[in-house]
């Protein structure tokens, strides 16, 4: 069967909610979740307290709410929140740790976005000193997006917690991906997240719902969170129709992860084999395929061209592409998409197909 077009590998936040989440949705109970009264969002809110094994969860619209309710919880305005040098965090989420909560970002490098505690350690400002910002929060990003959706190991969050904690600071993981960590790696997310002070993670990615992400700690900080969300005009009153769906991409998503992770292989195997186009399979470990174009290339023109051809994608760097897989694209699309860029490589650049 010729695959379906186009091809859409710009994130796994695009997928459309399936038949089942759109019948949960029309059957869900609500009431008005600003008073505590939708029993679909206080039910989901339970269900990840579970998983997680944390006392409480509150459902929020985004990931970027989610984190930033957490950074502004964990700081004090004029505080620093130190964070891998490719975070979401400090990237993408619209300048909110200044702009919200009055906090510079220090944003670490580090070859392959594994930010241990060697790289973090030269960065702390631990006394309050006279030039500098203190440090009040250290983020870690599982998978990490911008680093090629690397999976952190338990001992990985486990050390910089612990070495954290010893002085005194907090740790918040934005593990927007966390089930694909978790099911690349084999361990349970509630190992991976236990010794963070909070987590937020997405039903809206790879998980499959609509909308949707929770953040997930001690009972008294969620309360507290509960207020900043309302703050940033996130009480959603019947939002149960959204957590509904959110409920069915907890329970059933996670499944799903170990075909959207051995797609993104295929596309890894594919496009090393590709002239101009340099990536290390082995680097692949969830659903993120990031990949560079040999010198004198334009990321941005060829994704241009992909599009023209039926494949989206993003351009992440003047000569890098991502491509992600998720559960609405299948093992026949990924193919294609493969085939579809080596003949575009094939042709030179101004050669379009009518
Ligand atoms: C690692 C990471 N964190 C947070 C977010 C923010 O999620 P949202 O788009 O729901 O605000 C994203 C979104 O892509 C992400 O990749």
């Amino acid at each position: 069967m010729p695959p379906d077009f186009p091809i859409d590998l710009r994130s796994d936040t695009v997928t459309r909610p399936t038949p089942a989440m759109r019948e949960a949705m029309r059957q869900a109970e609500v009431g008005d979740d600003v008073y505590g009264e939708d029993p679909t969002v206080n039910r989901l809110e339970a269900r990840a307290a579970e998983i997680f094994e944390r006392e409480a969860a509150l459902f929020v619209p985004s990931g970027t709410m989610g984190n930033q309710i957490a950074l502004h919880l964990h700081t004090r305005p004029g505080q620093e929140v130190v964070c891998e040098r490719r975070a979401h965090v400090y990237d993408y989420e619209m300048g909110m740790p200044a702009a919200f909560s009055g906090c510079l970002m220090r944003p670490v490098p580090t070859p392959d976005g594994r930010l241990s505690w060697d790289f973090i350690a030269p960065h702390l400002h631990l006394e309050q000193h006279v030039h500098q910002a203190r440090t009040g929060l250290i983020v870690l990003e599982n998978t990490h997006n911008m680093a090629g959706g690397i999976a952190l190991s338990a001992a990985d969050g486990d050390a910089v917690c612990r070495e954290a904690h010893a002085l005194g600071l907090p740790v918040h993981l934005d593990g927007a991906r966390i089930f694909n960590a978790a099911a690349a790696l084999g361990v349970p997310v509630a190992r991976l997240t236990r010794e963070f002070d909070s987590v937020m993670f997405c039903l809206s990615k790879g998980l499959g719902a609509p909308v949707g992400s929770l953040l997930a700690g001690a009972r008294s900080w969620i309360q507290r969170a509960r207020v900043v969300r309302k703050m940033l005009g996130g009480g959603m009153r019947q939002a149960g129709v959204l957590a509904a769906a959110g409920l069915l991409a907890l329970e059933e998503g996670p499944a799903q992860l170990a075909a959207d992770h051995a797609h993104a292989r295929l596309l890894a195997e594919g496009l090393a084999r590709l002239p101009g186009i340099r990536l290390d399979p082995p680097q692949v470990e969830t659903n993120i395929v990031i990949f560079e174009l040999d010198e004198g290339m334009d990321a941005a023109a060829l994704a241009g061209r992909l599009a023209a051809a039926g494949v989206r994608c993003g351009a992440v760097g003047p000569r890098a592409l991502r491509w992600v897989t998720h559960r609405d694209v299948s093992r026949e699309q990924c193919a294609a998409a493969i085939e579809i860029l080596a003949g575009l490589l094939r042709q030179p650049a101004g050669a379009r197909p009518a």
